[in-house]
This record gives structure tokens, sequence and C-alpha cells, in this order.
């Protein structure tokens, strides 16, 4: 049987030479996943003999990863605001800079007991982190992909928000009284398909396309969700992430709107990538 070490000393090197630079700590993570321990654990035992079931186990998933799937896929999980998020190829892998969503909107002006809209929820983690975040808030986490909402509806229940988000399944905001609604977040599709063959093969032949692409111009989905918010009340913040370099084309969208843009937050690479945004008094 071969030792920890020796799997990890084996794997690393293949996966720093994939095309797309797997970073190499991947391999005790999957290894871990297979074994049930942590990254520390797994490298605190590195003497330790792997069982035959298991080094079969860690080689399919170590192949499949030098194919590009991602690591999230296959250890099925990826934390967002330090909490653990299940996924599957069925939504996105959480992002960081998407937390810049969530910063922007607990810092919304906002009633007692507020309702809060999240268009194109994905794995649920805007609207399970607000529900938990903001004390006696109900969220409604929308979405096109009835397997997104089947993976949001897990994670709602598995980090105790289930009776707090309504999973519903529709286009954007159609059939919603957006009347009702004190915050609206949104981390819509938002790359061109035409961006498809510059993107890493880990992002573009293995997350849903209904995730990354928006039909037609890359800010089509904004475009349709921006006109959508003209029905917001006037004091209602709506947070939307929007794809880098997409600011100049966000502006215009949203005066068509009439919507008035109040704040652009960068991430941490200095991209323009959350927007703040309320309905135009004019
Ligand atoms: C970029 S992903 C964001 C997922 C999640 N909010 C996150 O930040 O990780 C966009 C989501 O919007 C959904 N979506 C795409 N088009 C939609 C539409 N027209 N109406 C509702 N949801 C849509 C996709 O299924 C996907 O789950």
């Amino acid at each position: 049987m071969p030792t920890i070490r020796a799997l990890l000393a084996a794997a690393r090197p293949l996966l720093v030479a994939t095309s797309f630079g797997a970073p190499p700590r991947e391999a005790a993570l999957l290894l871990g996943h297979v074994l049930g321990l942590s990254e520390a654990q797994v490298l605190a035992r590195g003497e330790a003999e792997v069982p035959a079931v298991a080094e079969a186990r860690f080689r399919e998933l170590l192949a499949r990863r030098l194919t590009g799937e991602p690591a999230a896929y296959l250890l099925g999980e990826r934390e967002f605001w330090r909490r653990p998020f299940l996924v599957d190829s069925r939504v996105l892998i959480p992002r960081p800079e998407t937390e810049h969503v969530v910063e922007e909107a607990l810092a919304a002006p906002l009633p007692e007991r507020p309702w809060i809209l999240d268009v194109g929820t994905g794995s649920g983690i805007l609207a399970v982190t607000l529900a938990l975040e903001i004390p006696g808030s109900r969220a409604v986490a929308a979405d096109l992909s009835p397997g997104a909402l089947a993976v949001a509806a897990k994670n709602a229940r598995r980090l105790g928000a289930a009776e707090r988000v309504s999973l519903v399944g529709t286009d954007l905001t159609a059939g919603l009284d957006l009347a009702r609604f004190d915050l609206v977040v949104s981390n819509p599709p938002y790359i061109d398909l035409g961006d498809a063959p510059s993107l890493s093969p880990e992002v573009r032949d293995f997350e849903p396309a209904l995730a990354l692409f928006a039909p037609g111009c890359g800010d089509s989905v904004l475009a349709r969700l921006f006109a959508q918010c003209a029905a917001l009340r006037s004091e209602v913040r709506l947070v939307v992430e929007i794809g880098c370099g997409q600011l100049a084309a966000a502006r215009r969208r949203a005066a068509a709107s009439g919507l008035e843009l109040i704040r652009v937050r960068e991430d941490y690479a200095g991209i323009p990538r959350v927007l703040v945004l309320r309905r135009g008094r004019g």
C-alpha cells in the first residue's frame, strides 16, 4: 500500500502541469476528501498507508481533476461568507468577489423584518447568507434552473435557513410583486458568448452555461433586470455584480431604466464589480 506522502508527491506535479495550472495543494484536499480527513490531517499523516479502495477513489478523482473538472465539484463544497455550501455541476461555484455583494447588501438601509429577493440564486449563497446575517429577514431565492433551485434548497436546509428562504422557479423577477421587497441582490450571468473561447476550460466546459453566459451580449440579462427593477420602491437598494469592463455599459443601462447608481464597489483586483442602485427620483 502506498503512503499518503507518496501519493501526494506523485499527484502534485501532475496538477501543476495542467494547462489551467491547478494548485498543488488540491492533491491533499482530494485525498483528504476520500479519507475523511482535513487537509492539515492529511499533511500530518504522511507515513500512513492508504488502503487500496481509497487509493483507487483518489486516482479517479485526480484523473477527473486533470481533465479540468473543478475541485469544488469533486469535493462537493465551497466556502462562502465562512459557511460551507454544497455545489455540483448544476450551479456556479461561488466566487470570492461575490462576497462584496453581501457586504454592500448588509450596508443597505433596511426596515425591521425585511424581505430580500435574490435573482439567479444558483447554490443559494446570497439568499441563504443574507437570511442568516440579517435578523428577522426573509428571502426569496429565484432561478430559472430547476437543478440550481434543488441545490439552493439543500443549502438552505443544511445551513438552518429553510424556514427563512423560499425558492421560486422563474425568469428573473417574472410573477413576483417587486413592491414587497426591501432589498434586491443579484449576480446574473454576464459573460458574452463570444468570449467563451478565452475562458479557462475549468469554467467553460464544466460550469452551467445558463449561469455563465448572457444571451446576445454580456449585459443583456442585467439590462432586463434593470428594466424590471424600475418597479421597486424608491428607497429600496438593488445590489448587483457585473463583469470585468462592464461598468460603462451598466451605467448606460441603469440610466435607460431610470435607476440611479449610488455606489461602485471594486473587487480585490481593483475591478469595478458590485453596483448599488435605487430607482431614480425623477
Ligand atoms: C452567475 S450565476 C450566480 C449564482 C449565485 N447567485 C452565485 O453568485 O454564485 C447566475 C444564476 O442565474 C441563473 N439564471 C440565468 N438566467 C436566468 C434568468 N433568466 N432568470 C432567472 N435565473 C437565471 C442561473 O441559472 C444561475 O444560477
